[in-house]
């Protein structure tokens, strides 16, 4: 991971002062690196001794950082990393620029790992994202979206990156296609039950842990799992009042709604379906030879779902 931040510092150079302004800010702000550790550990897991997977771990965490500066524009969000987004920070139009030049850096550092595969599944991923986040633009408001339509968004915006990121690991250590899929298997697992948890945690977390403004979910009317569990079960009265906050995105009533999410364990359940992705992640992961690393993918995949931040 050292290797890794050594790849995300020298790359990140512009002559655009800016440009490094913002890129630097969000960057050392930290952030879990959590889509490189994967790429890593995989990596190791399969005996890999490539230098070039540095250079991938690297690409696939501008690529994310790109979609959270663009992320939090749209989604109007002043806190991210423990810091104020860089759009509070600096604007919109900055934040949504230094996102392209991200986007675009990480696709010249892609064109020079001179793999056709390589461009191909990133070209793929970034492509799926933007349409995960538009999907989402869709179904703003709109509380009769169904657990279906949710997973849907989960998938386009969280876990193809994740999958493409195993899969690039597997690429890079040479291995064969079987074991490639397994670990695309896994990684889009383990991304769902991040997604599930990372929206969770918005109805359960504390701000100041995450440091991501918890809450934010609802006051944009974002329909996630735990709203949507909670009117499925909730009394009528209960489910009307969940509707009207999506519909209006009302924050007025936020402290009873957590409670309805609460009261009809619909935290609990959200809990649960992470937890059946990451069975699902672990079942993945037995065609990867036995090795420590491979024990810690197994440990990433439940930690995920009880983690706080
Ligand atoms: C945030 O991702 C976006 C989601 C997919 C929920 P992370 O939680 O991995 O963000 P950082 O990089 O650690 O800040
Ligand atoms: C993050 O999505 C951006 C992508 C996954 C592309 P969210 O809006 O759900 O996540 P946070 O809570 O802002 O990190
Ligand atoms: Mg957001
Ligand atoms: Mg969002």
């Amino acid at each position: 991971m050292v290797e890794v931040d050594q790849v995300i510092h020298r790359r990140l150079a512009s002559e655009v002062a800016l440009v490094n302004q913002i890129s630097h800010y969000i960057v050392n702000a930290g952030g879990k690196r959590l889509r490189p550790m994967l790429l890593v550990l995989i990596a190791r897991a399969l005996g890999c001794t490539n230098p070039q997977r540095f250079e991938l771990a690297a690409i696939v965490e501008f690529i994310h950082t790109a979609t959270l500066l663009h992320d939090d524009v749209v989604d109007e969000s002043d806190l991210r990393r423990g810091r104020k987004t860089s759009n509070a920070m600096f604007g919109n139009a900055p934040s949504i620029l230094v996102g392209d030049f991200l986007y675009s850096r990480a696709f010249q550092m892609m064109v020079s790992v001179q793999r056709m595969r390589v461009m191909e599944l990133l070209a793929e991923a970034t492509n799926v994202i933007a349409e995960g986040e538009v999907l989402q633009l869709m179904n703003m408001h709109d509380p009769d979206i169904t657990v279906d339509d949710y997973l849907l968004v989960v998938e386009y915006k969280t876990a193809r990156l994740f999958e493409a990121t195993a899969r690039l690991a597997a690429i890079v250590s040479d291995a064969p296609q079987d074991i490639e899929d397994a670990c695309g298997a896994y990684a889009r697992a383990l991304g769902t039950a991040f997604q599930l948890i990372d929206d969770l945690l918005d109805y359960d977390g504390s701000t100041e842990e995450l440091g991501k403004t918890v809450g934010d979910d609802l006051r944009e009317g974002k329909p996630t799992f735990p709203v949507l569990v909670a009117m499925s079960r909730g009394t009528p009265e209960q489910r009307e009042m969940i509707r009207n906050a999506i519909f209006n995105g009302e924050v007025e009533r936020m402290h009873d709604i957590v409670e309805v999410v609460r009261a009809t364990g619909a935290l609990d359940a959200t809990r649960e379906a992470a937890h059946v992705q990451a069975e699902r992640a672990k079942a993945a992961l037995a065609k990867l030879p036995e090795s420590e690393f491979r024990d810690a993918l197994l440990q990433l995949a439940f930690d995920s779902i009880n983690r706080h931040a």
